[in-house]
Protein backbone atom coordinates (compact mmCIF):
# COMPACT_ATOMS: atom_id res chain seq x y z
CA UNK A 1 0.00 0.00 0.00
CA UNK A 2 1.32 3.30 -1.17
CA UNK A 3 0.28 6.19 1.32
CA UNK A 4 0.50 9.69 -0.10
CA UNK A 5 -0.37 12.52 2.44
CA UNK A 6 -0.68 15.77 1.08
CA UNK A 7 -1.68 19.20 2.94
CA UNK A 8 -5.13 19.92 1.57
CA UNK A 9 -8.14 18.35 -0.15
CA UNK A 10 -7.12 20.35 -3.62
CA UNK A 11 -3.84 18.55 -3.39
CA UNK A 12 -5.31 15.18 -3.47
CA UNK A 13 -7.85 16.26 -6.30
CA UNK A 14 -5.02 16.82 -8.34
CA UNK A 15 -2.76 14.16 -7.09
CA UNK A 16 -5.79 11.91 -8.27
CA UNK A 17 -6.32 13.78 -11.20
CA UNK A 18 -3.12 13.09 -12.63
CA UNK A 19 -2.90 9.06 -12.03
CA UNK A 20 -6.35 9.38 -14.05
CA UNK A 21 -4.49 11.04 -16.60
CA UNK A 22 -1.55 8.59 -16.71
CA UNK A 23 -4.61 5.88 -17.31
CA UNK A 24 -6.96 7.42 -19.79
CA UNK A 25 -4.05 8.60 -21.85
CA UNK A 26 -1.70 5.41 -21.82
CA UNK A 27 -4.39 2.94 -22.57
CA UNK A 28 -6.11 2.90 -25.96
CA UNK A 29 -9.31 1.68 -24.74
CA UNK A 30 -8.85 2.82 -20.13
CA UNK A 31 -11.48 1.42 -18.13
CA UNK A 32 -11.99 3.68 -15.15
CA UNK A 33 -13.83 2.64 -11.78
CA UNK A 34 -15.60 5.56 -10.23
CA UNK A 35 -17.06 6.15 -6.98
CA UNK A 36 -19.70 9.00 -6.02
CA UNK A 37 -20.00 10.93 -2.48
CA UNK A 38 -18.83 14.46 -1.81
CA UNK A 39 -14.81 13.06 -1.96
CA UNK A 40 -14.56 12.59 -5.58
CA UNK A 41 -16.20 16.03 -6.83
CA UNK A 42 -13.03 17.80 -6.76
CA UNK A 43 -11.22 15.29 -8.67
CA UNK A 44 -13.94 15.42 -11.74
CA UNK A 45 -14.20 19.29 -11.16
CA UNK A 46 -10.68 18.84 -12.57
CA UNK A 47 -10.98 16.23 -15.07
CA UNK A 48 -13.72 18.51 -16.68
CA UNK A 49 -11.66 21.19 -16.29
CA UNK A 50 -8.77 19.33 -18.12
CA UNK A 51 -11.15 18.61 -20.73
CA UNK A 52 -12.38 21.40 -21.30
CA UNK A 53 -8.71 22.76 -21.83
CA UNK A 54 -8.13 19.69 -24.44
CA UNK A 55 -5.94 17.99 -22.08
CA UNK A 56 -7.42 15.02 -21.65
CA UNK A 57 -10.35 12.50 -23.47
CA UNK A 58 -12.76 9.96 -22.84
CA UNK A 59 -13.72 9.16 -25.86
CA UNK A 60 -11.93 5.99 -25.79
CA UNK A 61 -12.85 5.36 -21.88
CA UNK A 62 -15.60 3.17 -20.53
CA UNK A 63 -16.44 3.46 -16.63
CA UNK A 64 -17.98 1.14 -14.26
CA UNK A 65 -19.44 2.99 -11.25
CA UNK A 66 -19.60 1.47 -7.73
CA UNK A 67 -23.05 1.42 -6.72
CA UNK A 68 -26.25 2.75 -6.94
CA UNK A 69 -29.48 3.21 -4.55
CA UNK A 70 -32.36 0.48 -4.75
CA UNK A 71 -35.67 2.72 -4.48
CA UNK A 72 -35.46 5.59 -6.74
CA UNK A 73 -35.11 5.87 -10.30
CA UNK A 74 -32.20 6.89 -12.13
CA UNK A 75 -33.68 10.56 -12.76
CA UNK A 76 -34.10 11.24 -9.09
CA UNK A 77 -31.31 13.78 -8.10
CA UNK A 78 -29.97 11.93 -5.66
CA UNK A 79 -29.50 8.70 -8.00
CA UNK A 80 -25.88 7.65 -8.76
CA UNK A 81 -26.43 8.04 -12.14
CA UNK A 82 -27.57 11.21 -12.22
CA UNK A 83 -24.78 12.48 -9.85
CA UNK A 84 -22.22 11.07 -12.12
CA UNK A 85 -24.36 12.98 -15.18
CA UNK A 86 -24.05 16.38 -13.25
CA UNK A 87 -20.30 15.92 -12.18
CA UNK A 88 -18.65 14.25 -15.01
CA UNK A 89 -20.13 12.43 -18.08
CA UNK A 90 -22.53 15.45 -19.06
CA UNK A 91 -19.64 17.83 -18.87
CA UNK A 92 -16.89 15.73 -21.08
CA UNK A 93 -16.46 14.00 -24.45
CA UNK A 94 -17.23 10.55 -23.03
CA UNK A 95 -19.35 7.99 -25.09
CA UNK A 96 -22.86 8.37 -22.96
CA UNK A 97 -22.96 3.88 -23.98
CA UNK A 98 -20.04 3.73 -22.26
CA UNK A 99 -21.00 4.71 -18.72
CA UNK A 100 -22.43 1.76 -16.35
CA UNK A 101 -24.07 2.40 -13.65
CA UNK A 102 -25.54 -0.34 -11.93
CA UNK A 103 -29.11 -0.74 -12.78
CA UNK A 104 -31.04 -0.61 -9.67
CA UNK A 105 -34.73 0.91 -10.39
CA UNK A 106 -36.63 -2.28 -10.16
CA UNK A 107 -38.10 -3.76 -6.36
CA UNK A 108 -38.12 -7.39 -7.58
CA UNK A 109 -35.17 -8.86 -6.18
CA UNK A 110 -34.67 -11.37 -9.15
CA UNK A 111 -34.66 -8.29 -11.32
CA UNK A 112 -31.94 -6.97 -9.31
CA UNK A 113 -29.88 -9.92 -9.20
CA UNK A 114 -30.24 -10.28 -12.65
CA UNK A 115 -28.68 -6.80 -12.78
CA UNK A 116 -25.78 -6.96 -10.53
CA UNK A 117 -24.68 -10.29 -12.53
CA UNK A 118 -25.06 -8.75 -15.37
CA UNK A 119 -22.66 -5.72 -14.54
CA UNK A 120 -19.76 -8.27 -13.70
CA UNK A 121 -20.24 -10.22 -16.91
CA UNK A 122 -20.13 -6.24 -18.46
CA UNK A 123 -16.86 -5.10 -16.24
CA UNK A 124 -15.30 -9.17 -17.50
CA UNK A 125 -16.47 -8.31 -21.23
CA UNK A 126 -14.36 -4.96 -21.44
CA UNK A 127 -11.37 -6.57 -20.19
CA UNK A 128 -11.15 -5.57 -16.01
CA UNK A 129 -10.88 -2.47 -14.59
CA UNK A 130 -7.21 -0.25 -15.07
CA UNK A 131 -7.67 1.92 -12.33
CA UNK A 132 -10.69 1.61 -9.30
CA UNK A 133 -11.27 5.42 -7.42
CA UNK A 134 -12.95 4.60 -3.85
CA UNK A 135 -13.74 6.82 -1.38
CA UNK A 136 -14.15 5.50 2.42
CA UNK A 137 -16.92 5.44 4.62
CA UNK A 138 -16.81 6.83 8.27
CA UNK A 139 -16.93 2.78 9.16
CA UNK A 140 -14.51 1.82 6.49
CA UNK A 141 -16.99 0.87 3.87
CA UNK A 142 -15.92 0.82 0.23
CA UNK A 143 -18.58 1.09 -2.70
CA UNK A 144 -21.72 0.19 -0.36
CA UNK A 145 -19.63 -3.21 1.08
CA UNK A 146 -20.13 -2.23 4.72
CA UNK A 147 -18.68 -3.37 7.82
CA UNK A 148 -18.59 -8.10 7.84
CA UNK A 149 -19.15 -7.46 4.41
CA UNK A 150 -17.51 -10.36 2.50
CA UNK A 151 -14.03 -9.96 0.89
CA UNK A 152 -14.88 -12.38 -1.56
CA UNK A 153 -18.53 -10.46 -2.25
CA UNK A 154 -19.00 -9.80 -5.73
CA UNK A 155 -21.89 -7.35 -7.19
CA UNK A 156 -25.05 -7.81 -5.35
CA UNK A 157 -27.54 -6.30 -2.97
CA UNK A 158 -26.58 -4.79 -0.23
CA UNK A 159 -28.37 -3.49 2.85
CA UNK A 160 -26.79 -0.01 3.88
CA UNK A 161 -25.79 0.13 7.43
CA UNK A 162 -27.21 2.90 9.93
CA UNK A 163 -24.61 5.02 9.88
CA UNK A 164 -24.28 5.15 6.33
CA UNK A 165 -27.84 6.35 5.83
CA UNK A 166 -27.63 8.72 8.66
CA UNK A 167 -24.54 10.42 6.69
CA UNK A 168 -26.44 10.50 3.57
CA UNK A 169 -29.51 12.29 5.02
CA UNK A 170 -27.93 14.90 4.22
CA UNK A 171 -28.48 14.56 0.45
CA UNK A 172 -32.52 13.76 0.92
CA UNK A 173 -35.30 16.49 1.53
CA UNK A 174 -36.71 16.09 4.82
CA UNK A 175 -39.81 13.65 4.50
CA UNK A 176 -38.39 12.23 1.48
CA UNK A 177 -38.24 8.40 0.90
CA UNK A 178 -34.10 7.61 1.64
CA UNK A 179 -33.08 4.16 0.03
CA UNK A 180 -31.46 1.75 2.51
CA UNK A 181 -30.58 -1.13 -0.27
CA UNK A 182 -27.99 -0.64 -2.80
CA UNK A 183 -26.53 -2.48 -5.84
CA UNK A 184 -22.94 -2.58 -5.25
CA UNK A 185 -19.93 -4.21 -6.50
CA UNK A 186 -18.65 -6.64 -3.82
CA UNK A 187 -15.31 -6.37 -2.54
CA UNK A 188 -13.75 -9.49 -4.39
CA UNK A 189 -14.99 -7.48 -7.59
CA UNK A 190 -12.91 -4.27 -6.82
CA UNK A 191 -10.13 -6.27 -5.42
CA UNK A 192 -9.81 -7.27 -9.69
CA UNK A 193 -9.30 -3.80 -10.68
CA UNK A 194 -5.54 -3.39 -11.75
CA UNK A 195 -4.70 -0.71 -9.90
CA UNK A 196 -6.67 0.98 -7.29
CA UNK A 197 -6.77 4.50 -5.64
CA UNK A 198 -8.58 5.93 -2.35
CA UNK A 199 -9.12 9.37 -1.83
CA UNK A 200 -10.02 10.27 1.87
CA UNK A 201 -10.04 14.34 3.48
CA UNK A 202 -11.12 15.40 6.63
CA UNK A 203 -10.74 14.69 9.95
CA UNK A 204 -14.11 12.71 10.46
CA UNK A 205 -12.32 10.16 8.29
CA UNK A 206 -9.07 9.91 10.54
CA UNK A 207 -10.25 6.45 12.31
CA UNK A 208 -11.54 4.71 9.72
CA UNK A 209 -7.98 5.88 7.65
CA UNK A 210 -5.74 4.46 10.46
CA UNK A 211 -8.04 1.03 10.65
CA UNK A 212 -7.92 0.70 6.92
CA UNK A 213 -4.03 1.32 6.47
CA UNK A 214 -2.96 0.31 9.86
CA UNK A 215 -5.32 -1.77 11.65
CA UNK A 216 -6.00 -5.82 11.22
CA UNK A 217 -7.07 -7.07 8.15
CA UNK A 218 -10.53 -7.33 9.15
CA UNK A 219 -14.08 -7.29 7.69
CA UNK A 220 -14.94 -4.82 10.39
CA UNK A 221 -12.87 -2.73 8.41
CA UNK A 222 -13.85 -3.28 4.81
CA UNK A 223 -11.50 -0.67 3.51
CA UNK A 224 -8.53 -2.93 5.59
CA UNK A 225 -8.37 -5.18 2.46
CA UNK A 226 -6.62 -2.93 0.49
CA UNK A 227 -3.47 -3.86 2.43
CA UNK A 228 -3.68 -6.74 0.03
CA UNK A 229 -4.29 -5.63 -3.17
CA UNK A 230 -0.95 -5.63 -5.48
CA UNK A 231 -1.52 -1.81 -6.33
CA UNK A 232 -2.79 0.20 -3.95
CA UNK A 233 -2.74 3.99 -3.17
CA UNK A 234 -4.24 6.26 -0.58
CA UNK A 235 -4.27 9.81 -0.83
CA UNK A 236 -4.93 11.40 2.02
CA UNK A 237 -4.50 15.60 3.43
CA UNK A 238 -3.33 16.08 6.33
CA UNK A 239 -6.86 15.76 8.48
CA UNK A 240 -7.36 12.55 7.21
CA UNK A 241 -3.85 11.51 8.10
CA UNK A 242 -3.95 12.63 11.22
CA UNK A 243 -4.30 9.91 13.76
CA UNK A 244 -1.77 7.66 11.87
CA UNK A 245 0.75 6.02 14.11
CA UNK A 246 3.55 5.97 10.97
CA UNK A 247 2.42 9.19 9.36
CA UNK A 248 6.32 10.01 9.32
CA UNK A 249 7.48 7.38 7.67
CA UNK A 250 4.85 7.42 4.91
CA UNK A 251 6.33 10.81 4.14
CA UNK A 252 9.66 9.73 4.37
CA UNK A 253 8.55 6.74 1.89
CA UNK A 254 7.86 9.35 -0.75
CA UNK A 255 10.56 11.80 -0.57
CA UNK A 256 13.09 8.49 -1.10
CA UNK A 257 10.46 7.18 -3.82
CA UNK A 258 10.78 10.94 -5.25
CA UNK A 259 14.14 11.17 -4.93
CA UNK A 260 15.26 7.68 -6.50
CA UNK A 261 12.63 9.04 -9.92
CA UNK A 262 14.55 11.69 -9.97
CA UNK A 263 17.87 10.28 -9.74
CA UNK A 264 18.95 12.53 -6.95
CA UNK A 265 18.82 9.45 -4.14
CA UNK A 266 22.66 10.24 -3.22
P1 LIG B 1 -18.00 10.86 1.06
O1 LIG B 1 -18.43 9.34 1.02
O2 LIG B 1 -16.99 11.07 -0.02
O3 LIG B 1 -19.27 11.62 0.81
O4 LIG B 1 -17.43 11.13 2.41
C1 LIG B 1 -17.46 8.34 0.89
C2 LIG B 1 -18.10 6.99 1.01
O5 LIG B 1 -19.07 6.84 1.77
O6 LIG B 1 -17.60 6.05 0.39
Amino acid sequence: MQVIILPTPNDVAQYAANSVVDVVTENTNSILGLATGSTPIALYDELVSRCRAGLLSFKNTKTFNLDEYIGISECHEQSYRAFMNRHLFNLVDINPANTYVPLADSLDPEVLTRNAKAYESEIERSGGIDLQILGIGVNGHIGFNEPTSSFASRTRIKTLSKSTVEANKRFFIKGEFQPHLAITMGIGTILESRAILLMATGKGKAQAVKDMIEGPLTSMCPASVLQQHKKSIVILDEEAASLLSLKEYYLWCEEKRQQLHEGNLL
